[in-house]
């Protein structure tokens, strides 16, 4: 079985994130009960937290097709008008990574948007001509590791904003007995918690870190999942005890032999550690912060 297929496909069955469950489920029903496409949604947070299922999950419960694509996908309007005109009354529109949408198909999207209209120029010079199309009621779901990078004017257009939060240890626990379950992999409940414990609040890794201590389980087991199989698979697998991974102790390393603590600029610190500005900033603080391994400061990040 593939990843697909142990993602939940109903609200119901989507552990975790209450404040979110319990929105989406009230905004749902009604859109429903009205006959109305549900409100532009963003989703936004940390990679792996869900956003991808969430937009699936609306999709199906509101009963219509989901047709998923990304910001850096949509490279020119005709990417984005072919979308849009596909579109049935009630489908979703899932577009990933909405901060990096360029300028001009932003431009189209907000009349999209607010009037389910499709305004754009076709040729040039002379010739250039408008055109102006009705489009069915949809719904945007659009995801986000960052709503701070989107433009108010596009970010104003979403009637409905989650963010979705690291999961504790508890919620993971079930997450991981239910793809357990799933993917009939035998494990204990001990085995479970170690699992959920060192997946850094994030089911994506808990769902990763299933699959390779299964695989431990078999060869260097008898195939259940026990707590001692899960633990010396997941050091195997150079997981720490906390959920940290190895990018996460070279930057608080760094932080503590390089600049002393801090404060130290992210520029700074992702030169030390060769890496990109925004992985830093989009997939490793976050979880530290989360954690309270580190504080943002004004003049730079600091261990706490
Ligand atoms: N698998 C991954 N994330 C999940 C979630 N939030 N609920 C249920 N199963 C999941």
């Amino acid at each position: 079985q593939n990843d697909n297929n142990i993602r939940p496909a109903l609200l119901a069955e989507y552990i975790g994130q209450p404040v979110v469950k319990e929105q989406m489920g009230v905004f749902i029903n009604a859109a429903l009960s009205r006959k109305e496409a549900l409100d532009h949604t963003l989703i936004f947070g940390p990679p792996g937290l869900g956003k991808t299922t969430l937009a699936n999950i609306i999709a199906r419960e509101m009963g219509g097709n989901l047709r998923s694509t990304s910001g850096p996908v949509l490279e020119r309007a005709g990417d984005l008008a072919a979308m849009l005109t596909n579109l049935e009354p009630g489908d979703v529109l899932f577009i990933d990574e909405i901060h990096r949408l360029s300028p001009m198909i932003e431009e189209i999207l907000y009349p999209a948007m607010e009037d389910f209209q499709l305004d754009i120029m076709i040729g040039e010079g002379p010739a250039a001509r408008s055109i102006k199309l009705d489009l069915p009621p949809f719904t945007l779901v659009a995801a986000t590791t960052r709503a701070g990078l989107l433009t108010s004017p596009l970010r104003d257009r979403f009637g409905i904003v989650q963010r979705l939060e690291f999961y504790n240890v508890e919620d993971l626990t079930t997450i991981v007995t239910r793809s357990a379950g799933l993917l009939n992999v035998p494990m204990t409940k001990e085995g479970a918690v170690e699992v959920a414990r060192r997946s850094r609040g994030t089911p994506r890794i808990a769902n990763r870190l299933l699959r390779r201590v299964r695989d431990y389980a078999q060869v260097k087991g008898d195939g259940t999942v026990t707590a001692e199989i899960a633990y010396s698979a997941l050091d195997m697998l150079a997981v720490d005890k906390r959920g940290l991974d190895n990018l996460d102790r070279r930057y608080l390393e760094m932080l503590e032999e390089r600049f002393n603590g801090g404060p130290a600029g992210v520029e700074s610190i992702a030169a030390a550690l060769a890496e990109d500005r925004g992985t830093l900033e989009d997939v490793i603080e976050p979880y530290l912060i989360q954690q309270g391994y580190i504080v943002r400061t004004a003049r730079g990040r600091m261990l706490t």
